[in-house]
């Protein structure tokens, strides 16, 4: 499969690290074999038919002068969009950072790829909670897939395991912690850590949004239930429909009123078919949404089963990245 990559930030690192550690494993597996043809960052493009190999990439990338180390296939200050439109390619790996205003840059990325004919992955949440519906019916009249799973809940496979695994039962109910910062602070504060540390301690950690605003109001979890109510129980959502606020007025003696309880603050995201909503809560500390650190957590409540919960990493670059592999898997899978 012949990708594009259109951004090298921690994520499309992250992708390039698995790509070069699993190539064996993802040809034998699944008969994949994922060729960078093009690679963008904002200096430029590096474009080589053959395929660039992914850690040659890393390695230009990550030393001084990045991309324009490798010739000749450097083309300086060239634009996603005439490289998508110019350069050969199946599929396109869109990571550019997150915009939720108007979703741009990367909006225009994946329209255009989806109107030249390629695949998209993507783990940027701004063009999915801004135009889900417009993007996968542009996908659908161009004969293409569009994959996006890594916007919500990072690597864990929140939307795919709606999409796969609750086939033919009907979710009733979403409740989930669905932002990493927003938990890390929680936890640390639990462990006598003023808000402002906990937040530092995070965005250095590299969990936080560019702006931590978004993680801290409860914007960043009102996008992923958003995206998971539109995509999971067929809601018509905008972000706006959430009822949000978020953890900037806890203090650390509020958690610990809390614990004397036998309970926990958490920033809930909950969606009940009517209400949408992310707010701070008190749970039972035995409750299975009690998850510490950066991890978050989804409990689908459905028609056949009841509840089903599942847990895990919900930010980070590595983590991030196995949910775009994973995307591609899928579509590779879908179209071979
Ligand atoms: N800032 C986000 C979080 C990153 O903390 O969950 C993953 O979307």
């Amino acid at each position: 499969m012949r990708v594009i990559l259109v951004g090298l930030g921690a994520l499309g690192q992250g992708f390039l690290d698995h790509l070069a550690a699993r190539a064996d494993e993802l040809r034998d597996r699944y008969g994949l074999r994922v060729k960078v043809v093009a690679a963008l960052d904002t200096s430029g493009a590096v474009v080589q038919p053959s395929g660039v190999d992914p850690g040659v990439l890393l390695r230009a990338k990550r030393s001084p002068g990045g991309l324009s180390n490798l010739q000749p296939g450097f083309r300086p200050g060239r634009r996603a969009l005439e490289i998508i439109h110019t350069v050969e390619a199946d599929a396109v790996v869109e990571v550019t950072p997150t915009n939720i205003l108007d979703g741009e840059p990367a909006m225009s990325h994946i329209r255009g790829s989806l109107k030249a004919k390629r695949h998209v992955v993507t783990a940027n949440k701004g063009p999915i909670v801004l135009a889900m519906s417009y993007l996968a019916a542009l996908a659908e009249e161009q004969g293409v897939l569009l994959r996006f799973s890594g916007t919500v809940g990072g690597g864990t496979p929140m939307l795919d395991l709606a999409r796969l695994g609750l086939r033919g039962d009907q979710v009733v109910e979403i409740a989930g912690i669905l932002n990493g910062t927003t938990n890390y602070i929680l936890t640390r504060m639990g462990e006598g850590l003023e808000f402002d540390a906990a937040l530092k301690e995070a965005q250095k950690l590299g969990y936080a949004e560019a702006n931590p605003k978004y993680d801290v109001e409860g914007t960043d979890a009102a996008i992923k239930l958003t995206i998971l109510s539109n995509w999971v129980m067929g809601a018509k959502l905008h972000v706006t429909d959430v009822a949000t606020r978020g953890i900037e007025s806890i203090t650390r003696a509020d958690v610990e009123r809390a614990r004397a309880q036998g309970k926990v603050i958490k920033l809930l995201a909950r969606y009940d078919g009517k209400r949408a909503r992310v707010e701070p809560e008190l749970i039972p500390a035995s409750d299975s949404l009690n998850v510490p650190g950066p991890l978050n957590a989804v409990t689908y409540t459905t028609e056949d089963l009841g509840s089903v919960t599942l847990i895990g990493k919900g930010a980070g670059g590595r983590e991030t990245s196995s949910a775009l592999v994973r995307d591609l898997i899928d579509i590779h899978l879908l179209t071979k």
